[in-house]
């Protein structure tokens, strides 16, 4: 899972849980090099679950703006490429044109009110 070499280690810590909003979402930017890994956290509640940012279909980011990763209501992530839904707990795409894929994990773990990679 180590394939991009921009991708972090496990271990870093890459916010403060109280940065996110709950619930929210923020998304990160690594840079090796010419090669850059795109990923984000989603956080409801005390749990988190992180996202590589690509989306199934297009492979597009799925925010277009800063951290816009999750609908109005706060229970779904969106792609804004061709508006298809996921749900955060699994990635699993509910509606659109990309219906039953998923989002390919980026593992994250909360401790001591840190996100970290995992
Ligand atoms: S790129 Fe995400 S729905 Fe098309």
């Amino acid at each position: 899972m180590q394939d991009n070499p921009a991708r972090p280690a496990v271990g870093v810590r890459l916010c403060a849980v109280a940065d996110l909003a709950d619930p929210g979402a923020k998304g990160f930017r690594f840079r090796a090099g010419d090669t850059l890994f795109a990923g984000f956290v989603v956080r409801m509640g005390d749990q988190a679950w992180g996202y590589v940012d690509s989306c199934p279909h297009a492979g597009w980011p799925l925010s277009v703006m800063d951290d816009r990763y999750l609908v109005r209501g706060g229970d779904k992530l969106l792609c804004a490429g061709h508006g298809a839904l996921f749900r955060p707990q699994d990635g699993v795409c509910i509606v659109g044109p990309c219906e039953g894929d998923r989002l390919t994990p980026w593992p994250v773990r909360i401790v001591e009110g840190a996100v970290l990679t995992a």
